[in-house]
């Protein structure tokens, strides 16, 4: 066999032929390369899915830091077991059970933030060519993780409760599906979160098709209206991997995130998790742990659902007032994202660059959360990481540049 690489003077390497072929699914996030352009100081960006940075608490993060340092810090610097840090699985499994959801200790991992749970279940679930059953749109982050082990995808449509569960049942009789991904609570990017009914009903066909359910929770915490929702894990027990995070609740600089599942599948993500990082730091463990103690973590989520509330209220207003007919959204009772559907025929990629250019202003096309193509007329839009004078103006500059790509054409 050649060699794929060649050294005569420097090396050239057959990229192509030195790769794995799941390497060839892995592709850049659209999002992380728009974060770049959208850096510029005169951009008003509504592209990321970026916290409030000014609402980070800071000062409990020092105290926290600085009392586990002075009282535990051998152990916060030490190698930790892969599990994670136990009194704050056994805090995460409390607050599970509280939820609905029957969660014990051995049924709580501790990830690097639900991206590494997302990646770890592929590398435990998914053979080459393996089906997941998902929403479209969908999580890009969970494309991206499950394309590095060359998933297919078979996609369910959304509507305003989320998605359509009653087209589940075809799809379940003729493929042989390896889980149903599900966003049950403020959709990201849709915004849409899944009724009762449907909930119920997903558990059902689950536990008669004898599908696992992976049920990615981020934005749970941050409702600001209306009532919590049973998740789908305290109704479909024995086959759900509960995923969710400390990201948008204190700081996704932290990187923890945490999943519930039934304890041998428990066991098993731990193995990978082994071979992927051993263990999450135990120090951010300890440090959220003491956040979570002192009973920090319910007050500043408070904090956080009244200004995002009036974010998303802000964004609402002024869509209502720039942006044109033909145009809908969606209305998110919680969570950082809205959905805009533009009228049929709009390319919401090729308009980025206008909107950039012309109006300096940013969103994410919504092709993105397709993970079969479709979808070049939505996009999405943050409210969180603006202030609302900030969301006023953008939504201005955005509705105008519609308005002027829809007489262009
Ligand atoms: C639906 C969903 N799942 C998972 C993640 C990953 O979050 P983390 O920061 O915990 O890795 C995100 C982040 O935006 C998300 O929106």
């Amino acid at each position: 066999m050649e060699n794929v690489c060649r050294y005569d003077g420097q090396y050239t390497c057959d990229w192509d032929q030195m790769l794995a072929q799941r390497a060839e699914g892995m592709k850049s996030s659209v999002i992380r390369e728009l974060l770049k352009v959208t850096l510029q100081p005169d951009v008003i960006s509504f592209a990321g899915g970026l916290p409030a940075p000014e609402l980070f608490p800071i000062r409990e993060f020092k105290e926290a830091c600085s009392h586990v340092l002075t009282y535990h810090g051998e152990s916060a610097l030490q190698y930790g077991p892969t599990e994670g840090y136990p009194p704050l699985r056994e805090f995460l499994a409390e607050t599970m059970q509280r939820y609905g959801v029957p969660a014990e200790p051995p049924n709580v991992l501790l990830t690097n933030g639900s991206q590494q749970a997302l990646d770890l279940i592929g590398k435990v679930f998914l053979d080459p060519g393996a089906t997941i059953i998902t929403g479209s749109p969908t999580y890009l982050g969970a494309i991206q993780a499950w394309n590095g082990y060359q998933a297919r995808y078979v996609t369910v449509p959304l509507d305003d409760e989320g998605m359509q569960v009653d087209r589940l049942e075809d799809a379940l009789k003729h493929e042989d599906v390896r889980f149903i991904y599900v966003l049950p609570n403020f959709h990201n990017p849709a915004g849409t979160t899944l009724t009762r009914e449907r909930r119920v009903r997903l558990a059902e066909l689950a536990a008669e098709h004898g599908v696992f359910i992976v049920e990615d929770d981020p934005y749970g915490e941050l409702r600001f209206e209306g009532e919590d929702i049973i998740p789908i894990a305290a109704l479909h027990k024995e086959n759900t991997i509960y995923l969710s995070t400390f990201s948008k609740t204190l700081a996704p600089g932290m990187r923890l995130g945490w999943l519930v599942a039934p304890e041998q599948v428990t066991a098993k993500l731990v193995q990978a998790k082994q071979g992927a990082d051993l263990h999450t730091s135990p120090l951010v463990q300890m440090i959220v742990n003491d956040i979570c103690q002192r009973g920090f973590l319910k007050v500043h989520v408070r904090r956080l659902r009244d200004a995002y509330r009036e974010r998303r209220d802000a964004m609402l207003e002024a869509m209502e007032h720039h942006f044109p007919e033909g145009t809908s959204w969606t209305r998110p009772e919680g969570g950082l994202f809205l959905w805009v559907r533009l009228p049929e025929g709009f390319d919401s990629s090729d308009f980025l660059q206008r909107a950039v250019a012309e109006e300096k202003v940013a969103f994410v096309p919504g092709s993105a959360f397709y993970p079969n193509g479709g979808g070049s007329n939505t996009l999405r839009l943050n409210f969180s990481n603006a202030q609302p004078d900030k969301i006023r103006e953008g939504i201005a500059r955005l509705g105008s540049a519609i308005k002027k790509d829809l007489a262009r054409r």
